[in-house]
């Protein structure tokens, strides 16, 4: 029996190298949490996981312990383009980072014109696989994230007969289905890779990257159990879900971990007054602390909600605004952190200005701002229309500020329903209002909210449980190859 399985993960994004969302929360953190998993929780099997990126402008600069690893070409209709790879470390997880002409010309990680990111991203796929073919060290398993990297997966079909490639077992983790790649044969196809003609996808979709990843695939893996569930339904299933049905034998959902070593108030050196679930008395300092850097009234007994994270339709941003304007009755706070959609983020701006000594938007993107959110507001509100796992509400928890969440994917996994926080059944203005009317009370009773407060910060978020989840499924794919 062999003891080693190695896994190539790759990703568009991964902290610390370049974050936009929660896609690098967890691509940083889940190769290093599978290395390091104990092997009680593997049965003895050592999961060797390596991480590709691309070499996007923003590491490029800052990058001065990169070691170049190889030069070649990847194929592509009218002249091909060469990729470079250069290697380092994070945490013990070597990382390759590819490069190449289209990932060097654009300006950011995504763009809003799709067609780039098409061809960005397809090089990208394709480039990690040359370079596998390339390199002494043999993965067993491909694990693809989101439709950046699901090009990579669907090329696997094409090279079933490849003494290295026609090896690979696939894994792809959905992090957001909406994002499909969009539609247009041009970048796929300039890099080989055809339509698909099964009937089982719909027709739009069969030129797509993201649906025709999830076709290859050997497993599936949305990151959480509601949403694997909710994606099979066509309120959720953006067109796929009749597809997604009849692969449901090969879809699993597993909750993302969170880092509890960067996310801990007892040694965040960004709050004022570090805190834990034994000694909670700092939160007061932070929340002073808060209200004075927002010049907000500094009245401790007024409850802050909080909203941080993407201003977009997505998370609910025109629910929450609403909702506040109908409860001007009761006391609050309001401070929103964050950026994206242009009209909501004016919406939230008007908030401010109708009501400046309640409201802060703060219409940008702030690490160390964040963390004194979580560590001094009161409630984390988070009407997210869907939200395959979300980060943000665990984060909280972690730090004391209870969710006020919609019952949806992995807020309804991660928060229990009057014990660590409040859950409301529809993204709707009213569900939030009734449940924010529910919520407050509890807040004016320092020892029930206490209780919430607790209960939150001892909930296990870290990262062993899922990832020994996504060993259980690698060690699946492989059992023919001799590691069970
Ligand atoms: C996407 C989803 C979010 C999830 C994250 C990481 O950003 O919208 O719910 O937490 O990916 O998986």
């Amino acid at each position: 029996m062999r003891t080693i399985l190695k896994i190539l993960f790759l990703a568009a994004e991964a902290e610390p190298f370049v974050k936009v969302g929660g896609l690098a929360d967890v691509a940083g953190s889940l190769p290093v949490a599978l290395r390091n998993l104990p092997e009680r929780f593997t049965q003895g099997v050592r999961l060797d996981v390596r991480l590709a990126l691309p070499l996007h402008r923003t590491i490029r600069s800052e990058a001065n312990t990169l070691r170049p690893l190889m030069e070649f070409d990847v194929t592509r209709r009218g002249g091909n383009i060469q990729a470079q790879v250069y290697e380092t470390n994070l945490a013990g997880v070597p990382v390759y980072l590819i490069g190449g002409e289209p990932i060097f010309s654009a300006n950011s990680v995504y763009s809003t014109d799709p067609s780039p990111d098409r061809e960005k991203y397809t090089f990208f796929s394709l480039a990690a696989l040359e370079m596998v073919r390339r390199m002494e060290w043999r993965p067993d398993i491909l694990h693809a994230n989101d439709w950046h990297t699901a090009p990579a997966i669907y090329a696997l079909r094409s090279h079933q007969n490849d003494p290295i490639l026609g090896h690979l077992r696939s894994v792809l983790t959905l992090h957001n289905l909406p994002y499909m790649g969009g539609e247009g044969t041009d970048a796929l196809e300039a890099y080989g890779l055809n339509p698909a003609k099964d009937e089982a996808l719909p027709g739009w979709a069969r030129s797509q990257p993201l649906p025709l990843g999830l076709w290859a695939a050997d497993a599936i893996v949305p990151v959480s159990p509601t949403y694997a569930r909710e994606i099979l339904t066509p309120e959720f299933g953006c067109g796929l879900d009749g597809f997604l049905r009849s692969r449901s034998n090969s879809i699993t959902g597993i909750l993302n971990g969170l880092d509890v070593t960067a996310w801990n108030p007892g040694t965040d050196t960004n709050l004022p007054e570090k805190f834990s679930v034994v000694n909670p008395s700092g939160r007061i300092a932070n929340k002073k602390a808060l209200q004075h850097h927002l010049v907000l009234p500094e009245d401790d007994r007024v409850p802050i909600l909080a909203m941080i994270g993407r201003v977009d339709p997505q998370k609910g941003v025109d629910i929450a605004l609403q909702a506040l304007r109908q409860m001007l009755d009761q006391h609050w706070q309001f401070i929103l952190l964050g950026s994206s959609d242009p009209a909501l983020e004016e919406a939230a701006r008007r908030l401010q200005v109708d009501y400046p000594e309640r409201v802060r938007a703060l219409i940008r993107f702030d690490a160390k701002l964040s963390r004194l959110i979580y560590g001094g507001a009161d409630m984390f509100l988070m009407p997210s229309r869907y939200e395959p796992c979300g980060l943000a509400q665990m984060i909280a928890m972690r730090y004391g500020c209870v969710p006020v969440v919609h019952a949806t994917g992995g807020l309804k996994d991660t928060v229990q329903e009057g014990k660590t926080g409040f859950l409301f059944q529809a993204a709707e203005v009213d569900s939030l209002m009734e449940t924010l009317r529910r919520a407050l009370p509890v807040y004016a009773s320092p020892e029930r909210w206490a209780h919430f407060q607790r209960s939150g910060m001892q909930t296990d978020f870290s990262w062993p449980r899922s990832a020994a989840q996504y060993g259980i499924i690698y060690r699946s794919l492989t059992s023919d190859k001799g590691f069970e």
